[in-house]
């Protein structure tokens, strides 16, 4: 099954071949949601966002756009002793779901692993009040992924930005949008075109405020990762 909306299907088949299997537990979850329909970050994605935990080890870590919790859940399983997650999602019934998922794979994780999983707090509320109440508390994160409204990603970077700390790594999903941000709005349908406008207003934040240091992955949807500029 391609996996990519950028790549060709026997390119995007070969790199998620190798891929480690995911722990039952995830894989079915991961089938689940797109049986469901539920738009899930694609394996090219989660094979990025597992290296880069591994890597960089976070400890706290901030996720918008929750929808049934997959990313948490797999984020979750990449994280050392003592991580959390903290996730935030507007809608009711995913939410619900989210808090299942969660639930059921820290229990999973724990008779597979024998050890305490990370802790996955999902949080009922919109992604910019969310935003503005932890920028309020002054609390910062190691690993930021966001994956929700597209059309409000220069928004969000806006508060994000109070979220990150120097080393902090900030990984943003879908940015390409099947490709379409990297043509001309002219070719974009007039119902595509605020979000062709906002995504390239959040590109061009990333790239072009001096703010950041920023590179973009053409995986899955299209990856933008950034750390703040060393001054
Ligand atoms: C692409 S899905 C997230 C997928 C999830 N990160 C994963 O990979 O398993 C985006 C989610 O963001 C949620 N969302 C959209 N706008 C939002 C907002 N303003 N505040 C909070 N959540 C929002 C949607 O309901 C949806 O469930």
């Amino acid at each position: 099954m391609n996996d990519s909306l950028l790549v060709n299907s026997h390119i995007s088949d070969y790199l998620s071949s190798l891929q480690p299997d995911l722990p039952d537990f995830l894989e079915n979850l991961y089938q689940k949601a797109r049986t469901d329909r539920v738009p899930v970050i694609r394996r090219e994605a989660q094979s990025f966002l597992r290296f880069v935990c591994l890597d960089r080890q976070p400890l706290k870590v901030l996720e918008i756009g929750t929808a049934i919790g997959f990313s948490s859940c797999l984020t979750a399983e990449f994280l050392p002793a003592g991580a959390s997650i903290l996730t935030v999602e507007k809608d009711d019934a995913r939410y619900a779901e989210a808090c299942e998922n969660t639930a059921a794979y820290a229990a999973d994780y724990e008779k597979r692993r024998g050890c305490g999983c990370p802790s996955i707090t999902c949080v009922h509320d919109d992604a910019e009040a969310f935003l503005t109440t932890l920028s309020d508390r002054f609390e910062q994160f190691d690993l930021i992924f966001l994956d929700a409204a597209k059309a409000q990603y220069p928004v969000y970077l806006g508060l994000i930005r109070k979220l990150m700390k120097p080393d902090s790594v900030l990984i943003a999903d879908n940015v390409l949008q099947e490709g379409s941000v990297a043509e001309s709005k002219f070719t974009v349908t007039r119902r595509d075109r605020t979000i062709h406008l906002r995504m390239r207003e959040f590109i061009e934040m990333l790239f072009r405020s001096g703010e950041y240091d920023s590179m973009m992955l053409p995986l899955g949807d299209g990856i933008a990762v950034a750390k703040l500029k060393r001054v």
